[in-house]
């Protein structure tokens, strides 16, 4: 069955991903179970989906529920449920609004093109993102994304942005002192394409007054970390920062695809009938589904959960580094990664880790990221370690 499967996968399915050759048909919790009733703990929770894990009982029953009513309606329509997610994500960020669309991507060309029509006003244009940011594969996103890898074969992308170096602020500085053009600033409070690389507290905040000076956006792309990921309920809650514009995606429908902005008021309104939309986004069976995450994950105990949980693992994982293999380990919450001096090492951990059943991630080379749902049990991530640390052994032979 799997080898016909595989078959059937390259002449059917256009070959843009290299798929690992397991088919996974059930998850509950932590756990996965592939098509040979292999059991895996599951610490890619689908790139940072299943924040609550599989099979999440609130959840099911919230998305049951909505097939018995309505699964799709349109935007032409007001949706109750819109409105409570809305208010939900926007309990301590008063007055803003939400746009909801299906991807992150999607979110974060909803954010350009709201940064782009209030720039009109300012005759400003030029966006600036950080080397190692990673924004999505539409034309727009592609052009904030600063790693080439994605981009080659694609040009010729939207023109209007600008790349400052990751983690410094005299970089940023000198594209404002030279283009007096600069609309906004768009930042991933933690790199997660590029291995998990936490973006400095002293930067952000320094960047944050300097768009506040110069009335330029700062948006934080909280696709990857936002929905409790790093122990709160956005990443940049980490910085004493308040962004303009916040886009999320991912963890946000629950597994049910889910996009949003949520703006600052004095911006929000630019958007206005018929110059921005989307026919799936918001729709009632993403906002159920959504709703019932946000409210399992919003209460301050279970993020508080969340950090400690953070930090046993960060601390278990800091006993394995002893490894003459990795160069170092890292995290905020739950994203984690393991950095490998070599590549190939990286590869093999990752590789020799799902055949031992935990499932992790390779990234941007030399990094193992690992995103295990936020309600994890500590049993389960002490049963993680042990499988790293047999295998680290096995490498070490
Ligand atoms: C920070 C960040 N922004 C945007 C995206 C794109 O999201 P999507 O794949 O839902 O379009 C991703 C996806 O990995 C991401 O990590």
């Amino acid at each position: 069955m799997l080898k016909k499967n595989i078959e059937e996968n390259n002449k059917f399915i256009i070959g843009n991903y290299s798929r690992y050759p397991i088919s996974i048909i059930r998850g509950e919790g932590s756990y996965v179970y592939d098509s040979n009733n292999k059991k895996y703990l599951d610490f890619v929770s689908g790139i940072a989906v299943n924040n609550l894990g599989h099979n999440n009982k609130g959840i099911k029953k919230a998305i049951i529920d909505q097939l018995d009513k309505l699964v799709h309606i349109s935007n032409l329509f007001l949706i109750p449920s819109q409105i409570k997610l809305a208010k939900s994500l926007t309990s301590n960020l008063p007055r803003y609004k939400v746009f909801f669309c299906n991807s992150g991507t999607e979110a974060n060309e909803a954010a350009f093109k709201l940064a782009r029509k209030w720039g009109i006003f300012n005759n400003k244009k030029t966006i600036i993102s950080v080397t190692g940011g990673f924004h999505g594969r539409t034309f727009g996103s592609l052009s904030a994304t600063t790693p080439k890898k994605y981009k080659e074969g694609f040009y010729p992308l939207v023109p209007g942005f600008k790349t400052a170096k990751f983690n410094d602020i005299e970089s940023i500085k000198s594209i404002i002192k030279k283009d007096k053009k600069i609309l906004a600033v768009i930042i991933e409070p933690i790199q997660g394409e590029a291995g998990v690389k936490i973006t400095d507290k002293k930067y952000l905040q320094d960047l944050f007054k300097i768009c506040k000076k110069n009335k330029i956006l700062l948006i934080a792309d909280e696709v990857q970390v936002g929905i409790g990921r790093t122990g709160k309920l956005f990443g940049f809650e980490n910085y004493d920062v308040r962004p303009d514009i916040i886009t999320l995606a991912k963890a946000l429908g629950g597994g049910i695809p889910c996009g949003a902005i949520i703006a600052n008021p004095e911006i929000s309104d630019f958007l206005t009938p018929g110059s921005h939309g989307t026919t799936m986004g918001g729709n009632p069976l993403a906002m159920a589904s959504g709703l019932s995450m946000l409210n399992q994950i919003k209460k301050p105990s279970f993020l508080n959960t969340v950090s400690k949980k953070g930090k046993l693992f960060l601390n278990k994982l800091k006993n394995l580094a002893s490894s003459d293999l990795i160069k170092e380990v890292r995290g905020k919450g739950l994203i984690l990664a393991i950095e490998f001096y070599e590549q190939k090492k990286a590869k093999l951990f990752t590789n020799k880790c799902i055949k031992n059943g935990l499932l992790v991630l390779i990234t941007e080379k030399y990094n193992v990221r690992i995103l295990p749902p936020l309600n994890v049990k500590n049993n389960e991530i002490i049963e993680s370690v042990k499988i790293m640390k047999f295998v680290l052994e096995q490498m070490n032979e």
